[in-house]
């Protein structure tokens, strides 16, 4: 008898099995139709999974990625310390080219390869291990960041508000809860209820597929629209707050997340509905000024013309323009809520300030 399926809030988002060195997680492509568990061993499929969208989110990738780069490193096959590095250098190289714009795969490889950097005097064996830690560490710190978000988010809402949100920023994007969604499903642990809105989200349906799915599985009251009736739905009065992920927070509050944003957050500033973005500090790049200069990653243009649709709906041979990302506008935000608090406008100080209660914080534990 086939094994009924699970309510995919049990689902881990992803995981390491150290027995069969893989990485294991629900192909979110084939969501919300099938669950299928996928296992994950070559550096190559690890890759794809990452560019296919099978697994994604911004802190999801970064999570895969550090597993993905700690299973290369058990495949290198070397006692001098130079060569291992330098293949571990190319391994994380080659899995930070999967996707250009989530700076949580690269902060995550980054934090890998420090392990190594930091380490010349350590044999090989114990270099795995301590990469072994760090992935872990990776994850666990992951879940604690989105519980974190998720308390401060409530804090900005109330029983029995609207919420309108675009893409996937919850448990699935991320190791559980997920970022704007986070608050969500906290609530609802508390017994809170929640109206909310999620953006169908073009080309590639993270808000109707992934987001509605977790929402609805969790208990939540939620109704699915397409991109361009948020507008209405506004308009409408139904929605109290409007909460979203994001992929790279630049240090001017520029917060780049899943095309159709801006839109969002434009909208959101006409009708006077505060616009937040969650995200953990992973996804604050200080070294970014301003949204601009973030890289903004083309998808295929099949996804626009053919995916999803029985047959094909646009003319053979037409000109397709498939950005992945956008950015808000700091001017539209009104809040960041990260895991060490809310920055408020100006955001250039506010961020600045989260990072030093961060540094404080990590300092605290040494
Ligand atoms: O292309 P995707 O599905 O990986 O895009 C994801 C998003 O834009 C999310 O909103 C963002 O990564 C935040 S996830 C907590």
């Amino acid at each position: 008898m086939a094994e009924e399926r699970r309510n995919i809030m049990t689902y881990e988002t992803i995981s390491l099995d150290e027995q069969e060195r893989a990485i294991v997680f629900p192909d979110q492509t084939l969501l919300p139709g099938e669950v299928k568990i996928l296992h994950l061993t070559k550096q190559k499929d690890i890759w794809n999974a990452i560019y296919l969208l099978q697994v994604r989110g911004a802190p999801a990738i970064g999570v895969a990625a550090g597993f993905g780069v700690y299973l290369a490193a058990l495949e290198i096959e070397t006692d001098g310390y130079d060569e291992f590095k330098a293949k571990f250098h190319e391994a994380k190289e080659y899995l930070n080219s999967a996707r250009p714009t989530a700076v949580n795969l690269s902060w995550a490889l980054n934090r890998m390869e420090k392990v190594v950097l930091d380490n010349p005097d350590k044999s090989v064996a114990e270099l795995k291990e301590l990469l072994h830690r760090e992935c872990v560490a990776i994850k666990d710190e992951d879940v604690w960041m989105c519980r974190q978000i998720g308390e401060y988010g409530l804090t900005l809402i109330k029983d029995g508000d609207g919420i309108l949100t675009h893409c996937n920023a919850g448990q699935l994007a991320t190791s559980k809860y997920g970022t704007a969604l986070a608050p969500i499903h906290l609530g609802r642990e508390r017994g809170m209820n929640f109206r909310v809105f999620t953006d169908e989200t073009r080309p590639l349906l993270q808000g109707a597929r992934l987001s509605a799915f977790e929402l609805q599985e969790d208990g939540v009251d939620t109704t699915v629209i397409c991109d361009n009736m948020a507008s209405q739905v506004m308009k409408n009065g139904w929605v109290n707050a409007v909460f979203v992920g994001c992929d790279r927070v630049a240090a001017n509050g520029d917060a780049c997340n899943k095309i159709g944003t801006s839109g969002v957050a434009i909208l959101a500033k006409y009708y006077g509905i505060p616009f937040y973005v969650l995200g953990p500090t992973s996804t604050i790049d200080m070294s970014i000024e301003k949204g601009e200069d973030i890289t903004i990653e083309q998808r295929p243009a099949e996804e626009v013309t053919e995916m999803w649709y029985k047959q094909r709906m646009a003319p053979e041979g037409v000109k397709v323009y498939n950005p992945a990302f956008d950015f808000a506008d700091h001017e539209l935000i009104a809040g960041i809520v990260t895991e060490y608090g809310i920055a408020r406008p100006p955001f250039n100080e506010s961020l600045k300030e989260i990072f030093r209660k961060k540094a404080e914080a990590e300092a605290a534990k040494k």
